[in-house]
């Protein structure tokens, strides 16, 4: 491997660490009451972390598979190309949604060959994770911009430093608020079924001091109702063409209760985020999770079920949100109406 400056450094985000060639993670499933981190050998470890979501979040999981494939080049130091390959597309394969996982491996692999792959994966992988930061921060300060003092806003699942390698997404844009004195508060989303909101986000705005109030996902309708809500921003896991995205379940009924109270509802994401193949949302494959995470609550260290046993489920991870029902989409390249999204996307 040619490029060992960074790698014999370290790399450090609030989830992410590489540490001297050795790469670790911060279990998200045991936040916020633990802060465990769990050292990720190779990319086999990668995807159990992912599917288990231990790593989470569009973004961080797109940086988080460049590395593990750093790893694995220094741990299977005679691996072929084809071999090597092989292991990228099993890690593409962990999550179905996330775009950003793809979009990050293929950009990893684009154009390598036997003679080129050692030296130029880990400096894609280490060029890869600086954008991140990079694009948080582009997204931040456009977002920011929008906010007036004093806003409540409403936000869903995490979107914040735990979900990318930068200071997120939608919470992203809430923290550069905060920042620069807007003096807003945020209503947290638990968001049912494995409590991003509770867990995660209540976390980070705790660290950053930013004043919250959790309600249940439930809660939301009525919290609008009370006009106790001036907008709502969450992130995307994939943007379509036309601009329907899909993000954690629940997010399609907030865009749908904001068009009736008339609420700005905003999808903060990268353009890493953005499929060109995908046409409208239909074509968003929707990942399916196991019926436990629903029948009751899975912890890092159990299960417990309150549903009658044997009952039917549907745990759809995401759902699709039509893009006539997003106020502005911002992004790191600037802040876009539907109809300007979809211009955009013609014209390109
Ligand atoms: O299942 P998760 O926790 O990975 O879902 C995360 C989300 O839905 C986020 O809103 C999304 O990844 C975009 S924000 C970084």
């Amino acid at each position: 491997m040619k490029s060992k400056s960074w790698i014999e450094g370290d790399l450090e985000s609030l989830a992410l660490r590489w540490r001297r060639d050795r790469l670790w993670i911060l279990d998200q499933q045991a936040l916020p009451h633990e802060e465990l981190w769990m050292e990720i050998h190779n990319s086999r470890d990668m995807i159990g972390a992912i599917q288990s979501l231990k790593v989470r979040g569009a973004p961080l999981i797109g940086v988080a598979a460049a590395l593990a494939l750093v790893k694995d080049l220094m741990q299977f130091r005679e691996i072929s190309y084809t071999e090597f390959r092989k292991l990228a597309e099993d890690l593409a394969e962990s999550r179905p949604t996330a775009i950003n996982l793809r979009n990050s491996l293929q950009r990893m692999m684009h154009d390598l060959s036997e003679a080129n792959f050692r030296s130029q994966v880990p400096t894609r992988a280490h060029a890869i994770f600086l954008e991140d930061v990079e694009l948080c921060q582009r997204m931040a300060s456009h977002g920011a911009s929008l906010i007036q003092p004093g806003e409540r806003i409403l936000t869903h699942c995490n979107t914040g430093g735990l979900a990318t390698v930068g200071s997120g997404t939608a919470l992203g844009v809430i923290r550069q608020a905060h920042e620069w004195g807007r003096e807003i508060h945020v209503h947290v989303d638990e968001t049912r079924p494995l409590l991003q909101g509770a867990r995660l986000t209540t976390w980070e705005l705790n660290k950053l001091k930013i004043p919250y109030t959790l309600n249940t996902d439930s809660m939301a309708g009525y919290l609008m109702q009370l006009k106790r809500i001036d907008r709502v921003l969450v992130g995307a896991d994939r943007i379509c063409r036309n601009g329907d995205f899909a993000n954690k379940v629940g997010t399609y009924s907030l865009a749908v209760l904001c068009r009736h109270h008339q609420i700005p509802f905003h999808c903060v994401a990268p353009m890493t985020t953005y499929d060109p193949r995908c046409g409208r949302g239909e074509d968003i494959p929707i990942e399916e999770r196991t019926p436990e995470e629903v029948l009751g609550y899975v912890r890092h260290n159990g299960v417990t079920q309150w549903a009658q046993v044997g009952s039917a489920v549907f745990n759809p991870s995401f759902d699709m949100t039509p893009a006539s029902l997003v106020t502005s989409f911002i992004t790191d390249e600037g802040v876009f109406s539907s109809d300007q999204w979809l211009e955009r996307q013609r014209m390109s």
